[in-house]
């Protein structure tokens, strides 16, 4: 058996949250008890916490609901793929763009190698989170792109909401916030010629029973669990109405563009009318920030009036007197 298969098949045998002893975790898979601590170990790698008792045997620190591929393809007519260790679901895309129909989703229980904006690193512990990305070809071309990143966390947004979520916010351009807090990430890569389609990979990750004490992120996080509860998340059913969601909301957004869509967005803004500063490279801009126009630019309110920022190298941060972020 595979390395990761064996890893996978443990954890899948453990998912349910009891304890199963090294021998009988060797007899499900063939193996010797000492191949299965050292697959245990490879687990723990993952960032998965799962502990032995003597006399016991292993358990997971929490049971963990694995994603199943064939669920959520059951519901969704878009093309899913699962793949429980990957680099990056966004990689996977950006390599196969070419070969890919609009819609196409690659789910993954673990990322190598999560990517945010700028090489920066995607936290991606094995089962604890949502990492998905989907690959849209956009008609309108790369101009309409800007737009296109904004309208999917709207659609995020709107998906919790049926779910029962409410008071999650937008970070601009499309990170999504909790309590000024950072629960999900959205990461858009473009590519394609002027006057011609783009090809766009959007990835989320969104975070749902991560652990605090597991992580370190440099700036303020929670997770789905802390707004909802751990027992109301089913990451299956959470994931098949993100991809519905995000699906709708492309195909309106090719038929409107982002004007039918800028007074829901400023309505979710988690920073509208606060002090925020923008950060591009060594230029720093204070302002109050008073929501997106029509070109999905960022306004904000400085000595100078209201002038607009647009562009993915533009960092947006609270300018609160107590967040030093
Ligand atoms: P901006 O895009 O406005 O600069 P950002 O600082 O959030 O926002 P990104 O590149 O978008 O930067 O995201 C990567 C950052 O997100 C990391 O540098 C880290 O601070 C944070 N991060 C990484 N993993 C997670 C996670 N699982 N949950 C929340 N935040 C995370
Ligand atoms: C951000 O910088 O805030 C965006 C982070 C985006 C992370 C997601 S996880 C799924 C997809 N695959 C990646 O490598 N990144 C995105």
């Amino acid at each position: 058996m595979k390395t990761h298969q064996a890893k996978l098949k443990i954890l899948s045998l453990l998912s349910d949250g009891q304890f199963y002893s090294g021998e009988y975790l060797g007899e499900q898979l063939g193996v010797s008890r000492a191949a299965v601590s050292k697959h245990i170990k490879g687990i723990q790698d993952w960032g998965v916490d799962v502990f032995r008792v003597q006399g016991k045997g292993y358990q997971l620190a929490q049971p963990m609901q694995l994603l199943d591929e064939h669920l959520i393809q059951q519901h969704v007519s878009n093309p899913v793929t699962l793949h429980p260790i990957i680099d990056s679901t966004n990689q996977y895309l950006v390599e196969r763009a070419g070969d890919l129909e609009s819609g196409a989703v690659c789910l993954a229980e673990y990322q190598s190698k999560g990517r945010g904006r700028r090489g920066r690193q995607w936290n991606s512990p094995f089962g604890a989170n949502l990492y998905f990305s989907m690959y849209w070809k956009l008609e309108a071309g790369m101009a309409a792109a800007m737009g296109l990143s904004l309208v999917v966390g709207i659609a995020v947004i709107e998906a919790l909401k049926a779910l029962g979520v409410d008071d999650v916010k937008l970070k601009w351009p499309n990170d999504l916030y909790y309590q000024d807090k950072k629960l999900a990430g959205i990461l858009v890569e473009v590519s394609g010629q002027a006057g011609d389609a783009a090809h766009l990979i959007i990835g989320m990750g969104m975070n749902l029973f991560m652990r605090q004490e597991d992580i370190t992120i440099d700036q303020p996080w929670t997770t789905l669990s802390q707004v909802m509860g751990e027992h109301l998340i089913d990451r299956n059913e959470l994931a098949v109405a993100l991809i519905r969601s995000w699906t709708d909301i492309l195909r309106g957004y090719e038929e409107t563009g982002i004007a039918g869509f800028i007074d829901a967005w400023n309505s979710m803004d988690n920073f509208i009318n606060r002090p925020v500063k923008l950060l591009m490279g060594d230029q720093v801009v204070r302002g109050i920030e008073r929501g997106i126009d029509t070109h999905g630019a960022v306004l904000l309110e400085t000595e100078e009036g209201i002038r607009s920022f647009v562009g993915g190298e533009i960092s947006l941060r609270s300018d609160e007197k107590q967040d030093d972020n």
